[in-house]
């Protein structure tokens, strides 16, 4: 596909998935048919239509035609350009319900998100702040770099960006660029020569509060695809190292990609299933590498609330009855981490989710099973000299409609040296 094409599919399909919940409620407005009744294939086809005409201003003609000729059987096309005919001609004609008297209902609708997210932010966050946070969520964040300081500079990479005709900006920390658009990364001036790697600020931060320095050894558990691996093994310089593992073998051969295109030689990868110690030091020691380590980040599977700006799919995929047994892995991979600490090592578990399951609960429960931990705050200034991220009882959230930033949790602790 062309740059335009590619770009328009994009569009098309994350902008559909985005407003799912909210494009379904619109068109039951101007549908005989309710929606359970309606098979997938039609469903999506009226999805892609009304997204097209709500968001995309198409015109109707356009927008009509393109989905309904794609559906094969005749009564599926009628059906089709009925429904979305109808919709043309009163755009805008559609009640919500009330902020007032159900405003989680509202707010599900309006931000297009399932009622056991709403419920969640609401409960956690209060009315306003929950508002606040799903209508951040519900828009595509630009594109965040984090520039490779082995290779080159931030004021030197912005220029090279802008000269391309990008529109960078210097992003929150000293270290990040943003870039609005849809132009493909892998397409930018210095992508190929590993300028930069593609990463959002609250991942800089969870390296940052690990805070490798040069010659340590470290290990990465949950690595892949690598974005955290190469910062911490520029921090750590040629004199340190970083193990990187993962139990994804596919995904473990994108770090080995990064390191390349990164140029870092000072990171080894092994795939093995960090929630089995016993496992995880066979696997080490048979790859040759070390199983004592001055720091290790577990930047652990979980559900993924804090990206769904990114990933909108997250809404639709996830269930809540997904996060039990996320907890339950998260706190066995922590169990691993503490055995394999230096006495005086640093450990750092951090996740891309907003739920208490897997965050403030996983990480209590860790500090009152290993005793010899002391919990460690670090406070994080961005560059505007406002924002901070802090740390109470050695953990804090990084918040989207706060911190501009992906959602993250990070918590700290040191090992005791006795
Ligand atoms: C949040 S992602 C890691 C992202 C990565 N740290 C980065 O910055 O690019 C979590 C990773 O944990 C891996 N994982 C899941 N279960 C695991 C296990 N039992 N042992 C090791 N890795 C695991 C997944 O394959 C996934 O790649």
């Amino acid at each position: 596909m062309d740059e335009r094409d590619r770009a328009l599919v994009t569009e098309l399909v994350s902008g559909t998935q985005r407003w799912k919940r909210f494009l379904d409620f619109y068109i039951a407005g101007f549908s005989h048919r309710p929606l359970d009744k309606v098979s997938p294939e039609v469903l999506n086809a009226l999805r892609l239509g009304t997204y097209q005409l709500l968001f995309m201003g198409l015109p109707d003609y356009a927008a009509v035609s393109s989905v309904v000729g794609t559906l094969r059987a005749r009564s599926h096309r009628g059906f089709v350009n009925g429904v979305l005919r109808a919709m043309a001609r009163n755009l805008g004609h559609v009640e919500l319900p009330s902020l007032d008297d159900c405003p989680e209902k509202y707010a599900g609708i309006r931000y297009s998100f399932p009622d056991w997210i709403v419920r969640r932010y609401f409960e956690r966050f209060g009315m306003e702040a929950a508002l606040s946070l799903l209508k951040v969520q519900n828009h595509p964040p630009p594109v965040t770099l984090r520039i490779n300081g082995a290779k080159t500079e931030r004021g030197l990479l912005l220029e090279k960006l802008r000269d391309a005709g990008l529109p960078a900006e210097p992003g929150k920390l000293g270290i990040s660029i943003k870039v609005a658009g849809g132009r493909r990364v892998s397409e930018f001036p210095g992508y190929t020569e590993g300028l930069f790697a593609v990463q959002n600020e609250a991942a800089m931060i969870a390296t940052m509060v690990l805070g490798p320095e040069h010659g340590d050894v470290v290990w990465d558990m949950c690595a892949a695809p690598g974005g955290k691996t190469m910062h911490i093994a520029e921090l750590v310089s040629g004199t340190g190292f970083v193990v990187a593992s993962d139990i994804d073998e596919h995904r473990t051969g994108l770090i080995g990609e990064s390191k390349q295109r990164l140029g870092f030689d000072n990171v080894s990868t092994v795939v093995l299933d960090a929630t089995h110690a016993d496992k995880a030091a066979q696997a080490l020691r048979s790859a040759g590498l070390p199983v004592c380590f001055d720091k290790v980040l577990v930047d652990a599977p979980c559900s993924g609330l804090g990206v769904i700006g990114k990933h909108p799919d997250i809404k639709w995929m996830r269930r809540e009855s997904d996060i039990p047994a996320m907890a339950i892995r998260q706190s066995l991979l922590l169990d691993t981490a503490a055995r394999f600490l230096k006495p005086g090592g640093a450990l750092v578990y951090s996740t891309c989710t907003l739920t208490r399951e897997e965050n403030e609960e996983v990480w209590r429960r860790f500090l009152d099973t290993h005793k010899g931990f002391v919990p460690a705050n670090e406070a994080i200034t961005f560059d505007d000299g406002v924002t901070v991220f802090e740390m109470e009882n050695g953990c804090g959230y990084l918040l989207p409609h706060i911190h501009g930033t992906d959602g993250f949790f990070i918590a700290k602790a040191l090992k005791g040296q006795g």
